[in-house]
Order: C-alpha cells, then structure tokens, then sequence
C-alpha cells in the first residue's frame, strides 16, 4: 500500500526537481551570457569576459593637496588601463597600510602597490606579498630595508634632491647678507622618507654655512592644520625667526595664516621655501607670501600602471623610476599658475 501510494509520487518529485534544475540553469546561463557585457563594467572582466588584471593599492592617506592630486592620477591611470583597482586609504597608519596589503594578498590581486607612510617595519608583510608570489611595487617613498628582493621597484621622486634644491635657493637668496639667518622647520610626518631626506637634503647644505642656525623643527604631519598649530607654537617661542622651510605646501599654507594672525608678513618679515608644487602655493608665491616652491610630482598613475602591467607580464622592470620636477621661483608663479594641474 504504502509503495503503491509512493511509487508515483517518486517520478513527480524527480521530474520537479529536473525542472527546477533546468529554471535555475537557464537563469544562470541567461546572467552570464546574455548579461555577460554589462557585468564586465566592475565585475572583474572586461568586454570581451577576459579577466582584468587586479591592482591592489594601499595610498597614505588624504593628508595633503599633493597626496589628492597623487590619488586622482593612480585612479583614473587603472581606470585608462582598464585594472581592476581595490583602492585603501590607510589615514597615515602603518597598521592600516599592512592589514591592507594582508587583504590584498588574501585575494590574490596579480601586483600590489603602495605609498608606505614610514620607511621601516615592512620587511614581514613584503616577505609574505613575495611567498604568495605578488610582485610589489612601492610608489612616492621608499622603504629601509636590507632585503631589496622584497619589492621590485620604486618609483618617486628624489626626497634629499628636493630639500637640496630648497637648501640651494635659500643659500643664494641670502648670499649678500653677512648677518644671521634664523631659521624654522616645518617637518613632515616623523619617519617618513620624504621628511628624512628633505631635511637631510636641506640642513647638509645650509647648515654648513654658519650665518644660518636652525632655531626651531617640528613635525606638522604634512597637514595644514598641524602647519598652522606648530607654527603659530614656533611665533610663540622665538621672536627672531627669518625663513621657513616647509616640508610641504600644506603646512606652508597653515603657516601663513600663523604668521599672519601674529601680526607678521609672510614673504616679507619671514622668508617661505616650501615643496610640492600645488596650486596654492602658486598663488601664495604670486600673491608674495611664499618665495620659492620646490616640485615634487603626484601626477605618477600612468608611470605606475606602466610598470603594473610590465609585472604581469614577468617583463623586466627598472629597479628605480624617478620623477621629473623642476624648482619656480615667484617670478615665475604667475605664468605658470594656469598650467597647473593639481
Ligand atoms: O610623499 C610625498 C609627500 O607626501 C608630499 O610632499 C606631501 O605633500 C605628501 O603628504
């Protein structure tokens, strides 16, 4: 009885369960065929359903103008390229920047590029990116490290060059002058290549003339608020302050609304030699408030991408790539103001 009364209901749950089978494999026929083209758009494969080679960057942060411009060029060059980009702002944290490179590794991206926010304490995340056989390209600032196998190659631009260039113009600037040059710095984020080397760029030079004395350095973490803080402490502290090097744009921009708001001249009562290049600045320098800007240029996302696609392909990659920057002067800013582009 019991067979007799479920023998026939054997056929229809097996004739169900085909059919379901059969709805649910045209669906999924139906979405990677028919709507195979629109899931290309940010699905991982392009156009034609190939798969699009996979970009994982760690940026610094969003600390400065530069760093913006930096970031807009890296996105929109994979954008060009037709990467796939998993794009992480680590907000100026180590930490950050080496949980993201984990992830990265976690999924498998094809290269992994990053702007490290210090030069040491990378050597266990990059010894990993290399077991898992992802090459690693690091980009704007370096890294100490003795293991050079550890990333494939560096592109930026040369930090102590730039704090040389600054150093260079200050030295001429003053060169009628037989008194005292007191001098403050504005340093960028503590431990940074481009903090490291523009100071040593610029103090191995100036220093060495003895008219010039540092009377005052602080970090002011490559931002415009910190610029502003530690400058305004620096007015505080010392009534005989001449020039001011900044390590940045932005911290030159806050330590210009410090100089002000102390009642003070910027471009006149306290000499400005700031680094970057930012469109700001150029306006500062035609307005007379900052004498000299020092490039330094974010615009690296095609050169990057370059380099990317090379390590995918296994080809042969420069161990070193530099950027090419020049130094304006505010004579110069006002005809070069329109050609900025960032
Ligand atoms: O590493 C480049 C530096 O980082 C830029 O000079 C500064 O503006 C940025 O924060």
């Amino acid at each position: 009885m019991s067979l007799t009364a479920s023998t026939p209901a054997r056929p229809r749950t097996r004739n169900t369960a085909a059919a379901l089978l059969a709805v649910a494999l045209c669906v999924s026929l139906a979405a990677c065929g028919g709507a195979g083209k629109k899931a290309a758009a940010g699905s991982g494969t392009d156009a034609n359903g190939a798969k699009k080679l996979v970009f994982g960057f760690s940026q610094v942060g969003s600390e400065s103008g530069w760093r913006a411009a930096n970031t807009k060029s890296i996105q929109d060059a994979a954008k060009a390229a037709g990467f796939e980009l998993k794009f992480s702002d680590a907000q100026q944290k180590q930490e950050n920047q080496i949980a993201a490179i984990r992830t990265f590794i976690q999924q498998k991206v094809d290269v992994i590029g990053f702007s490290p926010v210090v030069v040491t304490g990378w050597d266990t995340v990059l010894k990993e990116a290399k077991t898992a056989g992802i090459p690693v390209i690091l980009t704007d600032r370096a890294i100490d490290t003795q293991d050079k196998s550890l990333y494939k190659t560096f592109i930026g631009s040369d930090f102590v060059k730039e704090g040389t260039s600054a150093g260079q113009w200050l030295l001429d600037a003053e060169k009628a002058n037989t008194g005292t040059v007191n001098i403050a710095e504005l340093e960028g984020t503590t431990g940074s290549a481009p903090a490291i080397d523009r100071k040593k760029g610029f103090e191995d030079l100036v220093l060495k003339d003895p008219r010039f004395k540092l009377v005052a350095d602080q970090t002011g973490d490559f931002t415009r608020a910190k610029g502003k803080e530690v400058m305004t402490a620096f007015l505080k502290a010392h009534k005989d302050i001449n020039v001011l090097f900044a390590h940045n744009d932005d911290m030159a921009m806050g330590a210009i609304q410090a100089i002000e708001e102390a009642g003070l001249k910027p471009g006149k009562d306290i000499r400005i030699v700031s680094i970057d290049g930012v469109k700001d600045a150029f306006q500062a320098m035609v307005d007379g408030k900052i004498e000299v800007v020092v490039e330094c240029n974010p615009l690296i996302g095609p050169q990057v991408m370059d380099l990317v696609r090379k390590l995918k392909d296994k080809a042969e990659v420069p161990a070193r790539v530099e950027s090419k920057e020049g130094v304006f002067t505010k004579d110069k800013a006002a005809a070069e103001l329109p050609n900025r582009q960032y």
